[in-house]
């Protein structure tokens, strides 16, 4: 698999990406940051900004597209400086794996690429979110060794915190 931020080149594959949520009745992209409300280019610019020079609330994070055999297979946030309430709020790391490729253990692996990152940037522990109702993300946390801390009720809906603590060799960057 191969991580890499976006480039200006990527804006058709970037749009058949989103075409495929919308096709699926899906109208937010998991972890896109504005993507489908910026104009493209400035949303190139302020990805590839941003993994140095943070501009917002978010901190500096990498937003990168995931690759299998030349497909973009999903999109992954590894928000790595990310301010403590937003921590709790949203979590460390976001993740979204496009509908014709899911369930065929592409988000699991992609979750373990980010703890890798994390744990390279020092960070002993990442909080992860997800809704309840989310199966699919709820298992691929569990399959990374998360440990339920917290359910809270977000616009009547529950929300799942889960840690994961990187002190272990687990999380060793594998492709
Ligand atoms: C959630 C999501 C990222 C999972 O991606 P994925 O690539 O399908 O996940 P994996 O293939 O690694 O599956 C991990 C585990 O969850 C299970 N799973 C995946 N989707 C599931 C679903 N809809 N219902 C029940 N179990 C599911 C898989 O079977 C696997 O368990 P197994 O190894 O025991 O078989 C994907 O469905 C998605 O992008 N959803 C929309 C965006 C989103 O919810 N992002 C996360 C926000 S917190």
């Amino acid at each position: 698999m191969e991580y890499r931020l976006p480039t200006y080149d990527d804006e058709k594959i970037l749009k058949d990406y989103v075409s495929e949520h919308y096709a699926n009745y899906e109208r937010s992209i998991s972890a896109s940051n504005e993507l489908t409300s910026m104009n493209y280019k400035e949303w190139v610019d302020k990805i590839n900004r941003n993994t140095n020079i943070p501009d917002d609330d978010w901190g500096k994070y990498y937003l990168y597209l995931v690759f299998d055999n030349n497909k973009l297979i999903g999109l992954l946030n590894i928000r790595f400086e990310l301010p403590i309430d937003y921590r709790n709020q949203y979590g460390d790391i976001g993740y979204g794996v496009r509908p014709s490729e899911r369930r065929k253990g592409y988000a699991t692996k992609m979750l373990k690429y980010a703890l890798s990152i994390c744990k390279e940037k020092g960070m002993n522990e990442v909080i992860v979110g997800c809704y309840k109702d989310n199966f699919g993300s709820n298992k691929t946390i569990l399959k990374n060794n998360g440990m339920l801390y917290r359910t809270t009720t977000e616009d009547l809906v529950l929300s799942d915190k889960w840690a994961i603590t990187l002190d272990n060799n687990y999380y060793k960057i594998t492709l």
